[in-house]
């Protein structure tokens, strides 16, 4: 008889996901399905002749240091130039506040990484952006849930005593929503009174379709300290994913220069350093303005695809679901108008009926919340978000009569 040998077990954080972000995430490939589950930008908007010479540039000019590794803090061109891009009247930010990543997810995990041991009290906004609880759930952390438009809200009790606070304030990701300039600056006080980190997590700040941007809460933070340069408690996370491509996996994160070195160290351990090519081509590409050159056509698609998609949806699903239409962002929230909605189960039959869209129970870390759904408007033009609408509705009846 041979003998089996046993394997040691996966790590058991593995068990906690589900299945549910499995279906969603591998929607792009089921053919004829329409995807409005995924955060993903229109492809015809990335710039690819400029990126392909700007690439094709940086191999030829700069070979030792595209193709060899390079410092984990990031290319140092490339912090500077962030560094001027991000400093402000009252934000003063040198190299030693950047960190370039591989793109916001990097960012989100090494975060956690510098901060968490395990089983440790993170304070996030509620609902909380899936990659994030993602990232973080092999230090199996616990959640104080911040519903952060309650009127009861108050900021000082909510940062108090966690590891650190998680906002996305900018057109958050599930909820489209923003973050007002009064909850800005509570939360922001709240963090100088505290000690707690403030993470404000930014990928969506530039998808602004509507009215004016609001202030970033780093900017505030600085106000209590004008002129110096940056060490306060608000560590600040950007992307070229959606204002360029998500390929490049270019991020960065903005803070103190204590926690900039505490990043330093975890990102040794993960990738050693961001591809050195697409820093170059993010740098190159920044400072050909080419950022500001293709945001206007990206607003335009990205503000007539939200119209579309909530035009349709007025039409076909306003029985079932009710939603604020999102002045910025790639998502249209929609929650149940009767409270026992189930979306996990609701997915089921929109994937039979041909359209995927993220239950909120994904988003939120216990799993609990099954009355809402967020809607993708980013990537399918207004005749697939239209049909997508309309197969959505048809789950929705055949979930409530299973016969048809
Ligand atoms: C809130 C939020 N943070 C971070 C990310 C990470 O994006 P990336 O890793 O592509 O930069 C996303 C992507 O959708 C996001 O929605």
């Amino acid at each position: 008889m041979t003998q089996q040998s046993q394997r040691p077990a996966f790590a058991g954080w593995l068990s906690t996901t589900n299945d549910i972000t499995r279906t969603f995430l591998a929607a792009n490939r089921v053919p004829g399905l329409i995807n409005m589950a995924g955060g993903l930008p229109e492809p015809a908007t990335f710039p690819t002749a400029e990126l392909a010479a700007i690439a094709a540039d940086a191999v030829r000019d700069h070979a030792p240091e595209v193709l060899g590794y390079g410092p984990a803090e990031g290319l140092p061109e490339l912090r500077d130039a962030l560094a001027r891009r991000f400093s402000s009247r009252d934000l003063t930010l040198t190299r030693e506040n950047v960190f370039v990543t591989s793109a916001g997810m990097q960012g989100l995990d090494l975060v956690g990484k510098v901060l968490l041991e395990p089983g440790q009290l993170i304070a996030c906004q509620y609902p909380t952006y899936l990659g994030a609880l993602d990232a973080w759930r092999p230090r199996s952390p616990t959640y104080r849930n911040l519903v952060i438009d309650d009127p009861a809200f108050d900021a000082f009790s909510a940062l108090d005593g966690a590891q650190f606070a998680y906002t996305v304030p900018n057109f958050s990701n599930p909820t489209g929503k923003l973050v007002s300039v009064e909850t800005r600056q509570a939360l922001v006080d709240a963090a100088h009174r505290t000690g707690t980190w403030l993470v404000e997590d930014d990928p969506y700040g530039t998808l602004h379709y509507d009215g004016k941007p609001l202030p970033r809460m780093i900017d505030l933070s600085a106000r209590t300290n004008p002129g110096a340069p940056y060490a306060g408690p608000v560590v600040y996370m950007g992307t070229l994913s959606k204002e360029i491509a998500p390929g490049l996996r270019v991020g960065w994160v903005i803070a103190a220069p204590a926690f900039i070195e505490a990043l330093a160290m975890a990102k040794l351990g993960a990738d050693l350093c961001t591809s050195g090519l697409t820093q170059r081509i993010a740098l190159a590409a920044i400072e050909a303005g080419l950022l500001e050159k293709i945001q206007p056509t990206i607003l335009d698609t990205y503000r007539q695809r939200r119209d579309a998609l909530c035009a349709a949806m007025r039409e076909h699903l306003s029985d079932w679901l009710e939603w604020e239409v999102p002045v910025g962002g790639m998502f249209v929230w929609a929650v149940g108008r009767d409270p026992s909605l189930n979306t996990d189960d609701l997915l089921k039959h929109a994937m039979a009926a041909g359209v995927c869209v993220a239950p909120s129970s994904v988003f939120d870390a216990t799993g609990m919340n099954r009355r809402a759904l967020r809607i993708n408007f980013t990537l399918n033009d207004a005749s697939r978000l239209a049909e997508g609408a309309k197969r959505l509705a048809r789950a929705f009846e055949a979930m409530r009569d299973p016969k048809k």
